[in-house]
């Protein structure tokens, strides 16, 4: 809840012409092993609305590939970083990274999970609906990286959120045993039947259905989710003021329609704006607690 409040009146004196600079001369570093548009802008912008600077690397450009190795990576680049945004394809490159990285380190995606996106759809629906009281978020889409953000997330916050997903994508059993270890009381469900679930739904949400590194897997995919398309039918099922969220980049004709994207209900460019936000007060909170 810090960094939501933290985001949110960052964004409210961004508004008002009176933007606060506290991370006057830090330093954040970003290590993208795979492409990104939003993440890497957001974090390059917010370094510069704090009044910092961002300096970005591809992981062969960080030397991740055998030019030297990761505890001597993550101590050079710590060492001249007040933070560190990583996006990687394993979870274990940035806990391996932790381990020797002397400043704090953001998790920008893994395979694993994305908590930058989940962190800023909460701060979106509870800025759209005025406050977080119950609302059901239902996810319609792969148990991915970006659901299991949003599940770990919302059952910390005491909300309800359904995955609609075929047989054989739900998130993985090692994670549902963490997430109810976590948070025993979490509302977290799974179906098979998305019509069903979107019926008390306040916010529909989807993603790719092929996430980066399963590009071979697209075709399959493709017709194994070939009913989870969200559509403005599917919206239509759902409560008239439910919300359309999705993390983008969308496949536009695949998990999602334009009719759904243009929606009235969609708050996509909200939310995806909001990444910035989220990310100064996600920096402001993180850095300042460093120091
Ligand atoms: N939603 C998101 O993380 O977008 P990018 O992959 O463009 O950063
Ligand atoms: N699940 C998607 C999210 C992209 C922001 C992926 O990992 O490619």
């Amino acid at each position: 809840m810090d960094i939501l409040e933290t985001a949110e009146s960052l964004k409210e004196k961004h508004a008002s012409g009176n933007p606060e600079t506290p991370l006057h001369n830090n330093v954040a570093t970003l290590v993208f092993e795979k492409p990104s548009l939003r993440t890497r802008l957001s974090f390059e912008a917010a370094m510069t609305h704090l009044g910092g600077s961002a300096s970005f690397f591809s992981g062969k450009d960080a030397g991740l590939y055998g030019r030297e190795s990761l505890p001597d990576i993550a101590r050079v680049i710590s060492g001249y970083s007040d933070v560190v945004v990583l996006r990687t394809f394993s979870q274990e490159l940035i806990t391996d990274f932790c381990e020797w990285s002397s400043c704090p380190v953001i998790n920008g995606l893994s395979d694993a999970y994305h908590p930058c996106q989940a962190l800023t759809d909460l701060f979106t629906i509870r800025e759209s609906f005025g406050a977080l009281t119950n609302e059901k978020l239902v996810f319609v889409g792969d148990g991915n990286n970006v659901s299991a953000s949003l599940a770990l997330l919302t059952s910390m916050l005491g909300l309800p959120m359904t995955l609609a997903c075929p047989a054989g994508y739900e998130l993985p059993a090692d994670f549902m045993a963490r997430l109810n270890e976590a948070c025993p009381k979490s509302q977290f469900t799974q179906t098979n039947d998305p019509v069903a679930a979107v019926k008390d739904a306040d916010v529909i949400y989807t993603d790719v259905w092929a996430s980066m590194g399963q590009e071979e897997e697209e075709e399959k995919r493709k017709k194994d989710f070939a009913d989870f398309q969200v559509t403005a039918a599917l919206l239509a099922e759902a409560p008239s003021d439910c919300r359309f969220m999705h993390d983008l980049p969308a496949k536009r004709g695949l998990e999602v329609t334009d009719d759904a994207m243009e929606s009235p209900n969609s708050i996509v460019f909200q939310q995806a704006e909001n990444r910035m936000h989220l990310a100064k007060g996600l920096l402001t909170w993180i850095v300042t607690k460093a120091h």
